[in-house]
C-alpha cells in the first residue's frame, strides 16, 4: 500500500519534520489548525482548518488514504491529540507523536508549578504586578479575574478585538525567540513575574533563561494529559518509525 503521512503541525518541530519528509520525497500532507495569520509556508502540500472532531478526521484519513498520522502538535493542543488517537483507532491508520521533554527547573530558577490556567490565575492573587503572559491569545482574557495587574502579552498576531484585560501592553512576535531579546523585553517592560506553559523544546525556552538571569519568578503551567501512543524525539526517529511500521489495510 502506498504510504501517505498526515503531519499535524503548528510547532517548530513539525516544520523540521516537514523539511525532512520533503527532502526524502515521501508522500505527505501538512495540517494547520488555522489559528494564526500567515502561517509559515511548508515544503509539503498543506491543508488548513479543523477536521470536525474525531469523526471528521477519520473521514479525512479514509478519503485521502492516509496511512500514518504524525501528531507533531504542541503539548498543550490536547484536544487535537485525543482526536488523532480516536480517529486512528477508528480507521486503522498508524499514529505516532513527535514530542519533546517537559522543561525542568535549573539552579537559579524560581518556579511555581501549577496544574492549569485556573490555578495560574489564582496564584496571581495579591498586590499589582507587571505580569508577562507568554500563553497565546486563547487564555489571556481569563486573567481579567486578577484585574489589579498590568499584563504584557506576547502574541503571534495583533488581536482583532482588544484583550479584556483592563491594563495591558501587546507585543507581536513569532518564535523561535532568543535570550538577548527576551531579557531586553522583560527589562523594557519591568516584568515582575512570568506566566507560561511547560511547552518544552527550544523554540520558546529563551524566556526561562531570561527569567533566571533577571531573578524573576515563573508560574509554570504543567502539561495536560495526553493519549498514550508511540513517541519519537526527533524527525529522523519518526521516519525510522514509519519505515518500521508499514501501512495497515485501512477500512473505515
Ligand atoms: N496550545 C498551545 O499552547 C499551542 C502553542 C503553540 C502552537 N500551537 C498549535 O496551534 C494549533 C492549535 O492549538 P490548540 O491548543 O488550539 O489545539 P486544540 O485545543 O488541541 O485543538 C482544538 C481544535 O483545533 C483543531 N486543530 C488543532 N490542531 C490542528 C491541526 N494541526 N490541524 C487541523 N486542525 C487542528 C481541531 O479541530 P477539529 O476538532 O475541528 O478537527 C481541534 O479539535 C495546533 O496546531 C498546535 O500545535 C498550540
Amino acid at each position: 500500500m502506498t504510504q501517505h503521512l498526515l503531519i499535524l503541525g503548528g510547532t517548530t518541530e513539525a516544520s523540521a519534520l516537514a523539511r525532512l519528509v520533503a527532502e526524502r520525497g515521501l508522500q505527505a500532507t501538512f495540517s494547520y489548525a488555522g489559528r494564526v495569520d500567515n502561517p509559515k509556508p511548508q515544503p509539503l502540500p498543506t491543508r488548513t482548518g479543523g477536521f470536525g472532531g474525531p469523526d471528521g478526521l477519520a473521514r479525512y484519513i479514509h478519503d485521502n488514504a492516509v496511512t500514518h498520522v504524525i501528531d507533531a502538535t504542541h503539548p498543550f493542543a490536547a484536544q487535537m491529540s485525543w482526536n488523532a488517537a480516536k480517529a486512528c483507532e477508528m480507521t486503522g491508520a498508524r499514529l505516532a507523536a513527535l514530542t519533546r521533554p517537559a522543561w525542568q527547573p535549573q539552579t537559579g530558577d524560581n518556579w511555581q508549578s501549577v496544574p492549569d490556567i485556573d490555578v495560574a490565575i489564582a496564584a496571581l492573587e495579591g498586590p499589582p504586578k507587571r505580569v508577562m503572559l507568554a500563553l497565546g491569545r486563547l487564555h489571556m482574557d481569563a486573567f481579567a479575574a486578577q484585574p489589579q495587574h498590568h499584563y504584557i502579552l506576547r502574541l503571534v498576531d495583533q488581536p482583532e478585538a482588544p484583550p479584556a484585560l483592563p491594563s495591558h501592553t501587546v507585543t507581536v512576535a513569532r518564535g523561535p525567540f532568543d535570550v538577548a531579546n527576551d531579557t531586553a523585553l522583560f527589562k523594557a517592560h519591568a516584568v515582575d513575574v512570568v506566566v507560561c506553559k511547560n511547552a518544552g523544546g527550544t523554540g520558546a525556552i529563551a524566556k526561562l533563561h531570561a527569567a533566571r538571569a533577571l531573578g524573576l519568578p515563573v508560574i509554570m503551567i504543567d502539561r495536560p494529559e495526553l493519549p498514550i501512543r508511540p513517541e519519537c524525539a526527533t524527525p529522523a526517529e519518526i521516519l525510522e518509525w514509519v519505515s518500521d511500521h508499514p501501512a495497515t489495510d485501512l477500512g473505515v
